[in-house]
């Protein structure tokens, strides 16, 4: 489905912010480390060589697992997320804006590695759904928190100016349909735009409490997704989190 509110989230997430600097056409990666905000609009789409990817995650399993599933709550699964999404956030965290417990990992990594260990971890299919709704897996699932992300996600809430997530986020939450496919331009906007499909309850929280605060502004798709943050309350986050986490791979 096309997210009809796009065009609308753009031109307001984006206002005010010139100039946006355009560092991203062709596929000169070194260029694009160092603009203002990168501009991942119009982005041509990334390629890895998995196999090499997979020789060079070693590292990255104490964390994000063998198989692309975080080892502890505030390690996001990065198994079966897409390519261009998980090559741009590698990118961003390269950049250094935003310090993380990746921030010393990324340093050692090359531009060809990090498109290499983005396919392999695209390779990979989504880790399987844990239980529970909260930052531990024991907690009980509480039916009526998980029905007001699941409204959320699929319906967005007017009254708030919250768009439905899966105008974005796909309805399966597997990214935007047709994110593949070129337009007439031959580009693909959606391309970069992430899986949210079982990811970890506790990391959905705290990217959305970043994305509130208005903690992340490195790219355009920052400004597209913190202009839906603000209008999230602790409530609206922890439930479209829980729902979220909830979901299997089919
Ligand atoms: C010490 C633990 C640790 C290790 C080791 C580690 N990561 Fe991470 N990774 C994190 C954390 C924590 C985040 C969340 C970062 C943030 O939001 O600041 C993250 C985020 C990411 C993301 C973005 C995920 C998203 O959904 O936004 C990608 C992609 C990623 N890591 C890839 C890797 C790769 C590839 C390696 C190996 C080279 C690696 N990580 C090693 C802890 C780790
Ligand atoms: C207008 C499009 C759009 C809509 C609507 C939208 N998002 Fe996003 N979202 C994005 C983009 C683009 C990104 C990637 C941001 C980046 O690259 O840092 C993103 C990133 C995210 C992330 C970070 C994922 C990760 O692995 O790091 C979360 C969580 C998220 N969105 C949740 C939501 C929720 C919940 C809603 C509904 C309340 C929502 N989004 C609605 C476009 C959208």
């Amino acid at each position: 489905m096309k997210c009809p509110l796009l065009p609308l989230v753009l031109a307001g997430g984006l206002a005010g912010l010139a100039p946006v600097a355009s560092g991203a056409d062709g596929d000169a990666p070194a260029a694009t480390l160092h603009p203002r905000y990168l501009d991942l609009r119009a982005v041509p789409r990334i390629s890895g060589d998995a196999a090499a990817g997979k020789r060079k995650s070693q590292v990255c399993g104490a964390c994000h697992g063998d198989d692309g599933s975080g080892t502890a709550p505030p390690f996001p699964n990065i198994g079966g997320q897409r390519a261009d999404f998980a090559y741009w956030q590698l990118v961003e965290l390269k950049r250094g804006r935003h310090l993380s417990p990746m921030t010393p990992l990324v340093s050692t990594l090359d531009d060809q590695d990090m498109r290499d260990l983005a396919a392999y971890y695209a390779s990979l299919p989504l880790p399987a759904a844990r239980a529970g709704t909260g930052d531990t897996p024991a907690e009980p699932v509480d039916a009526a928190l998980l029905e007001r992300g699941r409204a959320l996600y699929l319906h967005g809430d007017a009254a708030k100016g919250i768009p439905p997530c899966q105008g974005c986020h796909g309805a399966d939450a597997r990214g935007m349909r047709d994110a593949d496919v070129a337009d007439r331009n031959g580009r693909t906007p959606y391309a970069t735009f992430p899986v949210l499909r079982g990811q970890q309850a506790a990391y959905l929280q705290s990217k959305l409490a970043e994305y509130r605060e208005g903690d992340l502004h490195d790219s355009t798709s920052d400004f597209i997704m913190g202009g839906i943050g603000r209008r999230l309350d602790a409530d609206s986050i922890q439930a479209v989190s829980s729902w979220l986490a909830s979901l299997g791979e089919d």
